[in-house]
């Protein structure tokens, strides 16, 4: 860090004019509430599961398909998810590592939206899952109390079929992912399921997988699990909130 960093707001230099903007308190409302209790949670509590049914509803509202239209008149498909997607491709693809999921074996799973399936590519012990949670997350112990990993691949080739000319495609594949992890922040919020975003190591995860990272690769991770309501040590800061 390099001295004092630059201001938490900016003010742009050569302004014409200001206006106030003028906006209710919503801060009742059950959608803005939901909107404003969405947080890192860091604190997990490792002797409990997440359930089935709470992972199934993430991934369906999150990830899974709920409609379809044909793309150019023609027979190719175009998908409806609940966050958009750059040139309507949603090239993303979920894999989850398991640690903590009642009724589920500890492993390395694929989503498969056509079907709303969960496919088992790596079978896991509970100590294997949770020390790759720590090494994936390079190191972050806290990731390793959680329940799930999900690591958001993107299949560059089908974006690039349309964006193959656009210097914008590669980062048009991050922006669909952080689309989707704010998504299933919200859903986390609703469901009182603990969320985070952490750093990866990309490479590491894409050889579990078994990815090719030129054709498809890691872009992001977001991970979720139960929030232990009584940390020793607290690992998330308090904001000062205005409501
Ligand atoms: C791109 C990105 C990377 C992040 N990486 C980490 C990380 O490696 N470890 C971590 O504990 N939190 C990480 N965070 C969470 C931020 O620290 C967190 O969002 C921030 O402190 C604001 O807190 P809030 O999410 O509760 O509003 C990351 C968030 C984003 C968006």
């Amino acid at each position: 860090m390099d001295g004092r960093p630059p201001l938490h707001y900016h003010e742009h230099s050569n302004i014409i004019s200001s206006i106030k903007i003028d906006y209710e308190d919503k801060s009742q409302d059950d959608f803005f509430k939901l909107l404003l209790n969405r947080k890192t949670t860091r604190n997990f509590d490792k002797n409990k599961k997440m359930s089935f049914k709470d992972l199934s509803i993430l991934l369906k509202y999150t990830y899974g398909i709920h409609g379809t239209r044909s793309l150019y008149d023609s027979d190719i498909v175009s998908v409806k998810k609940t966050s958009p997607s750059g040139g309507d491709l949603h090239p993303t693809e979920v894999y989850l590592l398991v640690m903590r999921v009642e009724g589920l074996k500890e492993g390395m799973y694929h989503y498969n939206t056509g079907k709303d399936e969960l496919s088992l590519i790596k079978e896991y012990s509970f100590d294997e899952a949770v020390e790759k949670a720590r090494l994936f997350s390079a190191g972050q112990e806290y990731t390793s109390f959680s329940s799930v990993m999900f690591f958001l691949t993107t299949r560059y080739y089908r974006n690039y079929w349309k964006y193959r000319k656009n210097s914008a495609a590669y980062s048009v594949t991050i922006r669909d992912a952080a689309h989707l992890c704010q998504t299933m922040y919200l859903i986390c919020t609703k469901l009182n399921i603990g969320c985070y975003t952490a750093a990866i190591n990309h490479s590491n995860i894409e050889d579990e997988i078994g990815l090719n990272p030129f054709k498809q690769g890691v872009v992001m991770m977001a991970g979720c699990g139960v929030i232990d309501e009584n940390p020793t040590i607290l690992l998330e800061p308090k904001f000062n909130k205005f409501n």
